[in-house]
């Protein structure tokens, strides 16, 4: 089970503290999928980095599995999320020097036990329509196709939590019904899968929604 608790954060700006999230609690269950809305600049993101084990609150409590990541030391935080957190960037952040085969490698080398994720990363290409670009580097494709690309390094390892920020953001209506229901399929796993989206349409596959509103939008 993933829990928030009366979370806040705020980062500093060029004329003092921004606050972001102010008394954020939420609480997602194994098979569950968790969709994040709100306006643009709102924290959703934010909330997201906070969630995979990223970026510590300013105050209030992340608890996954009872153990709370930012109790951890830096080595174990890092382990935490090497075993446990897959994430889909919003702007994917794929290792600009390695081909695609080599970046969805490069994160498993944490993974308890790397050798028999292997098999999978074929399957996940096939799926997502990106095996023909394996020895591809990031740079040599499309932002659709750099985003499935992040999407599959998220789901190697079989992490039980998937932080996906706007994964179908870059996608025609065939590849983001692909993703979603990749995603669907990963809570059938049993797994959290954290959303945000400004897609209506994913709402009827979540079983928990979270609406964020701007704290300064016009202050
Ligand atoms: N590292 C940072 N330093 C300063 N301010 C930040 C930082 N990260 C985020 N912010 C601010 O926090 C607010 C929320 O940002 P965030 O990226 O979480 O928004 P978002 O809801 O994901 O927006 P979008 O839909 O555009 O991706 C923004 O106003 C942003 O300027
Ligand atoms: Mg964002």
């Amino acid at each position: 089970m993933l829990q928030l608790e009366n979370i806040h954060k705020s980062f500093l700006g060029p004329t003092g503290a921004v606050p972001v999230l102010a008394g954020l609690s939420l609480v997602v269950q194994p098979g569950q999928l968790a969709v994040i809305e709100g306006p643009s600049g709102c924290g959703k993101s934010t909330l997201l980095f906070i969630a995979g084990a990223m970026s510590p609150p300013d105050k209030g409590t992340v608890q996954f599995d009872d153990v709370d990541p930012y109790a951890l030391t830096p080595a174990a935080r890092n382990r935490f999320r090497a075993n446990r957190v897959g994430f889909v960037f919003q702007r994917f952040h794929l290792i600009p020097y390695l081909d695609v085969e080599a970046n969805l490698r490069w994160p498993l080398r944490w993974c308890a036990d790397p050798g028999k994720h292997i098999p999978r990363i074929l399957e996940l290409g096939e799926r997502l329509g990106i095996r023909h670009r394996f020895a591809h580097r990031p740079a040599q494709l499309s932002a659709g196709e750099q985003q499935r690309v992040a999407i599959a390094r998220a789901l190697l390892g079989d992490k039980p939590l998937i932080c996906a920020d706007e994964p179908t953001g870059n996608l025609d209506d065939e590849s983001a019904a692909l993703v979603k229901d990749t995603l669907v399929q990963e809570t059938r796993r049993g797994r959290i899968v954290l959303l945000v989206t400004h897609h209506k349409e994913w709402a009827a596959y979540s079983q928990v929604r979270v609406r964020l509103s701007s704290l300064t939008q016009g202050a």
